[in-house]
């Protein structure tokens, strides 16, 4: 296969963007609906032929069967040899997905069920007012995101999450609670992080220190896919909810580590949230690459990333309660993509992965939205918003919407000198490219799409960038290091001043 940047449409879209006019001059009228999911692609720098020109690009990279490989289950997370099937946590119980001669659907159909009874039962006892998850990364982000994003379904016990080493975290968590009525779920793929391990053993005496070992077993959960570690800790094995290793962290909100989400909004809502992210999944697997949103989504992605210089990615939901929503993408993002040695061990001559940020508006616009309007660099932004008010407030809610999309025509229009009445300090140049994603209403089946959306929009990066987007080897430096530090003590100036008295 060509290397990217030789290829014939790496060449035609340098030429196309050359060519094009202004964005603020485009008239374009691009739209696609899925679900109660709609998606304005209007103001982007983009024409049919660019479209055309970056969809050849993706088929030239084996986009589809790539896409195939990750559902059919092949070992395409090379570096690991492990194959990635996290689509499968969402799919029908009547789905067969084979891996290594086995139907995975049996065990997923099993570990939901225990979850349903869980939750089930654990929801209309009373003695349960509080849960801490004590997880980190994926094992954190993608079910506290959730739960807040679902708030206004919650109706069980109250959820925590401790995540951070920070002894803050978890002392001022536990400053409320009441060891009785507190269950505490572990939630680590490995068992073996740090941070979690530190939390869970903080956790666990702050809990002895009025209660018995027997009681472990009603007050503690592990989710993980590590049985050894979970029973050395203590936790009965039918107080375990397993997953697989063809779970990557990131995306794994979808299996037992979305346990938490089951004991706020309830089993039936968790679904909900699985059927949206099944309905994306067909979507993504069935729309012809130019009507395909998360195809799109990445393709934008690339055109601005590659030919366009943007190193960052702004995502901008117009919802408080998705106010983790950045955050999590920036795990999903950005631990996948950003890389820059390609599947098989090639350093790549092209940019990959951007920066993502952002924050929940209208919170942004009083922070960095001057940046984004009037600084030096060109940052692409999503903007998420939601039509139909889910805390019954509809004058807040008219205001909040037409922020959002003020903001959109602004940043595509900008405003000249003479609109500016002759103030260069009131020009704003435009031409930033948004897109606009409409959810008809918050509920989990389309936040379900909507994760989902993310998830297929980095895979579809990640294929064109011949990046494997599931491992996240940038990680584990640090953790030498600082596993170093504390087993040889201090070993620089700097180390000393930090960490002696
Ligand atoms: O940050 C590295 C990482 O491995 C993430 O990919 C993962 O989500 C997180 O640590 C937590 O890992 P675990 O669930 O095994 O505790």
């Amino acid at each position: 296969m060509a290397l990217l940047t030789q290829k014939p449409q790496w060449e035609n879209l340098k030429r196309l963007k050359e060519e094009l006019p202004e964005l603020k001059k485009l008239k374009n009228d691009l739209t696609l609906e899925h679900k109660g999911l709609y998606l304005d692609y209007s103001k982007n720098a983009i024409s049919h032929q660019v479209i055309a020109e970056l969809v050849a690009l993706a088929k030239s990279c084996e986009l589809e069967q790539w896409r195939d490989k990750m559902f059919t289950g092949e070992k395409i997370n090379n570096t690991e040899d492990r194959a990635v099937l996290h689509t499968a946590l969402r799919a029908p119980r009547e789905a067969v997905v084979n891996f290594q001669g086995e139907n995975v659907m049996l065990f997923i159909h099993n570990t939901l069920k225990r979850m349903n009874a869980a939750s089930g039962a654990l929801r209309v006892q009373e003695n349960i007012t509080d849960i801490v998850n004590i997880g980190i990364g994926g094992s954190d982000l993608g079910p506290y995101m959730v739960c807040e994003a679902l708030k206004h379904y919650a109706s069980g016990p109250q959820v925590h999450f401790v995540s951070n080493v920070d002894g803050a975290h978890i002392n001022e968590t536990l400053k409320g609670l009441n060891p009785k009525t507190t269950l505490f779920l572990i939630a680590s793929k490995t068992f073996t992080t740090q941070e979690t391990m530190t939390n869970a053993h903080t956790a666990r005496a702050w809990f002895l220190k009025s209660m018995q070992e027997s009681d472990i077993a009603n007050h503690f959960m592990a989710l993980s896919t590590n049985l050894d570690a979970v029973t050395d800790f203590g936790i009965a094995r039918e107080n375990m909810f397993p997953f697989k290793d063809w779970v990557g962290g990131r995306y794994s909100l979808w299996s037992s580590i979305g346990l938490s989400i089951c004991m706020a909004i309830g089993f039936d809502k968790f679904e909900e949230l699985l059927a949206g992210a099944h309905a994306m999944d067909m979507h993504f697997k069935t729309a012809p690459l130019d009507h395909n949103m998360p195809v799109l989504l990445g393709l934008l992605g690339v055109w601005y990333r590659n030919f366009w210089n943007a190193e960052a990615h702004a995502i901008l939901p117009y919802a408080q309660n998705l106010h983790r929503f950045p955050a999590f993408l920036q795990q999903m993002d950005m631990e996948s993509n950003g890389k820059t040695v390609t599947r098989y061990g090639k350093k790549t001559d092209y940019d990959t992965g951007p920066i993502i940020f952002g924050e929940a508006g209208t919170n942004g616009q009083h922070a960095f939205y001057q940046l984004i309007h009037q600084g030096s660099s060109m940052i692409p932004a999503d903007f998420i918003l939601v039509k139909k008010p889910y805390n019954g407030n509809h004058d807040h809610h008219k205001k909040l919407l037409a922020n959002g999309l003020a903001q959109t025509d602004a940043l595509m229009h900008g405003q000249t000198l003479s609109q500016a009445n002759g103030d260069p300090h009131r020009v704003f140049n435009g031409n930033v490219p948004t897109n606009t994603i409409v959810l008809d209403e918050l509920t989990p089946f389309n936040l379900g799409q909507l994760i989902a959306l993310y998830e297929h929009k980095v895979f579809v990066q990640g294929t064109i960038w011949d990046l494997n987007s599931f491992d996240q080897p940038g990680v584990e430096l640090g953790k030498t290091l600082a596993n170093k530090i504390l087993n040889d003590g201090p070993q620089t100036k700097l180390h000393k001043y930090v960490l002696e008295d």
